[in-house]
């Protein structure tokens, strides 16, 4: 029993486990309930008397040994620690930051969804454009005044291509290729050749909005406008035309909606007059339904347009225009929206 014992305690110094299973092992192997100190133990009572004293000793000496070494081993292992150990994969993730949607695109969400309601869909075209587009097929003459109306941008080099100033050239993109019905909106952004102020901008963004078929007359365009408003601005808005002059619409008509900010009483935004302009509108002029391919006989047609900008201001209220361009975060993560 002796040579047993001495011969564990000089195995106890060698052994080494790769893993924590391993060492557990050999935890159950030398200390556990049925382990190799605990038969020793149970066979110390046939020790004869003058040995029991040596023996003893000698078992004590084993278990501490083992305790010692499956103890060192296990600080061994903690130390070794890998770093995805460390990691704790049941912890709560950081929350993702999500962006906000841009002031401008949240209203332009809104109205395409309100007109899209009403059975408009959506038409794009080029911000590059032609004269064509631009000027020529709305009916502004090679030397007419009303093109004056407007700062385009020109490259000096290309004559025929410019920045589009408003998105009624889509209109014609649209009637060039589309027989009616044609019900679209056409959202974008447009470029003018203005110096850049709190209230002017080179570029802003625009919806034109288009409706041909036949037998389309103005109380049609005014219905979507009204309705238009209600929804956009609450159910209590008014709206208001006012005659005006377009080279493609023919009447013409600018709209005001009763001020959303002061409810129409008068107030700084809307200069005490209870009114604010936001749109230009008018029945499509016959020459331009011809120049775009579009019978003016048969068909009738109504168009509008209006500034993205000034709506949000409306809505808003942002006094200075260039925050809408600046990406400045503090102004953009005021705005939160689900679409
Ligand atoms: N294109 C005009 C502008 O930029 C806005 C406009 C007025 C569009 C009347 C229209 C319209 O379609 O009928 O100022």
């Amino acid at each position: 029993m002796i040579d047993k014992i001495k011969q564990l305690i000089n195995e106890i110094g060698g052994i080494s486990a790769a893993n924590n299973e391993e060492l557990e092992a050999l935890r159950i192997k030398y200390l556990g309930k049925k382990g190799e100190i605990n038969a020793l133990m149970a066979d110390f009572r046939n020790v004869a008397a003058e040995q029991k004293k040596e023996v003893g000793m000698l078992i004590n000496e084993l278990k501490n040994k083992a305790q010692d070494r499956i103890k060192e081993l296990k600080e061994k292992f903690e130390s070794q620690e890998t770093v995805s150990d460390s990691i704790d994969l049941t912890r709560t993730a950081y929350p993702i930051k999500l962006g906000t949607r841009h002031p401008l695109s949240i209203v332009k969400n809104e109205i395409i969804d309100i007109f899209g309601r009403m059975g408009f869909c959506i038409a794009n075209g080029p911000e590059v454009e032609d004269d064509w587009h631009v000027f020529g097929s709305m009916n502004f003459a090679e030397d007419h005044p009303a093109r004056d109306m407007q700062d385009t941008f020109f490259i000096e080099s290309h004559p025929d291509v410019i920045l589009r100033t408003h998105t009624s050239s889509v209109e014609s993109r649209v009637m060039e290729h589309t027989q009616p019905p044609i019900r679209a909106i056409m959202p974008g952004r447009v470029y003018r050749n203005e110096a850049i102020s709190y209230r002017a901008h080179c570029f802003f963004h625009q919806v034109e909005g288009l409706y041909v078929d036949e037998n389309v007359s103005f109380t049609d365009l005014k219905q979507v406008l009204l309705q238009f408003a209600k929804e956009m601005f609450g159910e209590n808005t008014k709206i208001r035309l006012r005659p005006s002059y377009f080279p493609f619409t023919e009447p013409s008509a600018e709209m005001d909606i009763s001020c959303n900010i002061c409810g129409g009483k008068g107030c700084p935004f809307c200069k005490g007059t209870g009114w604010v302009e936001i749109l230009g509108c008018g029945m499509t002029d016959p020459n331009v339904l011809e120049l775009c391919g579009i019978d003016s006989k048969k068909y009738t047609g109504y168009a509008f347009g209006m500034g993205v900008e000034r709506i949000a201001n409306l809505k808003y209220q942002v006094k200075d225009l260039r925050m809408f361009s600046e990406n400045d975060q503090r102004f953009l993560e005021e705005f939160e929206s689900a679409n």
